[in-house]
């Protein structure tokens, strides 16, 4: 769970810094040229895109029979104690099950026109489509808009939350707890504001 969540964290920094590119005042050039490569290169499309599938459907399934196990524990074999952890850290698969919603609209509005175009309709690359589709995706949906940011905020919490866990379970030690909540503390929230500007940037400007 630990190790699956670290390897998204890794891929949300990446796509974060590409779609981060889409900001840059040269009319989409540097988004098109960076979006264009990671859609034709076969080892990311054939390679590490399976993967990362793979990783998004394993933390999921974990996360879920996880609760489920937790849940049936607390039920049958414990008196339930209240406890001053965070509604977020008792809630974590809410704030999951929202990011997997989130995921499936995004999915439906980027992933599988992509993969349309691509495989089923069997158009010839166009390398400067990306960004127009990117803008045209927001500019045309406040409802849209709104559902990205306030995911993104909730997407925030529970990688804060995740990644303060996850240190823990892999072993690291509580001296070292408090660096590592900081850099937890930085990396959620430059997640969390940097899609939601990407989203408002282009729903302002499409
Ligand atoms: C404003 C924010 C975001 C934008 C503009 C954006 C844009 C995109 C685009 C254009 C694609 C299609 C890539 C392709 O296959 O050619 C994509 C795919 C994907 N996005 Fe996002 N994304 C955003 C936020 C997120 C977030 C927050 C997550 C995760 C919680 C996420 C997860 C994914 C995944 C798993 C894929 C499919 C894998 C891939 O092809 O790279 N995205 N996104």
């Amino acid at each position: 769970m630990a190790l699956s969540g670290i390897f998204l964290m890794v891929f949300l920094l990446q796509h974060l810094l590409i779609n981060l590119t889409s900001l840059l005042p040269d009319d989409g050039k540097t988004f098109n040229i960076i979006s264009h490569f990671m859609g034709y290169n076969p080892l990311v499309q054939f390679v590490l895109q399976p993967i990362l599938i793979f990783g998004v459907f394993f933390h999921f399934t974990m996360g879920i029979i996880l609760e489920y196990q937790n849940k049936k524990a607390r039920n049958l074999k414990y008196v339930y104690h209240k406890t001053r952890s965070s509604w977020i850290s008792k809630n974590m698969i809410i704030t999951g099950l929202v990011i997997l919603a989130f995921l499936a609209l995004h999915f439906y509005d980027f992933w599988i026109p992509e993969m349309e175009y691509k495989y089923i309709n069997n158009m010839l690359p166009e390398n400067e489509r990306y960004f127009h589709e990117l803008q045209e995706k927001f500019h045309s949906s406040l409802t849209k808009t709104i559902i990205y940011c306030v995911s993104f905020i909730l997407l925030g919490l529970h990688l804060r939350h995740g990644l303060a866990s996850s240190f823990q379970s892999v072993g690291i030690t509580s001296t070292r707890q408090r660096k590592l909540t900081i850099i937890a503390n930085i990396y959620s929230l430059f997640i969390s504001i940097g899609f939601t500007i990407i989203a408002l940037f282009h729903y302002s400007t499409g």
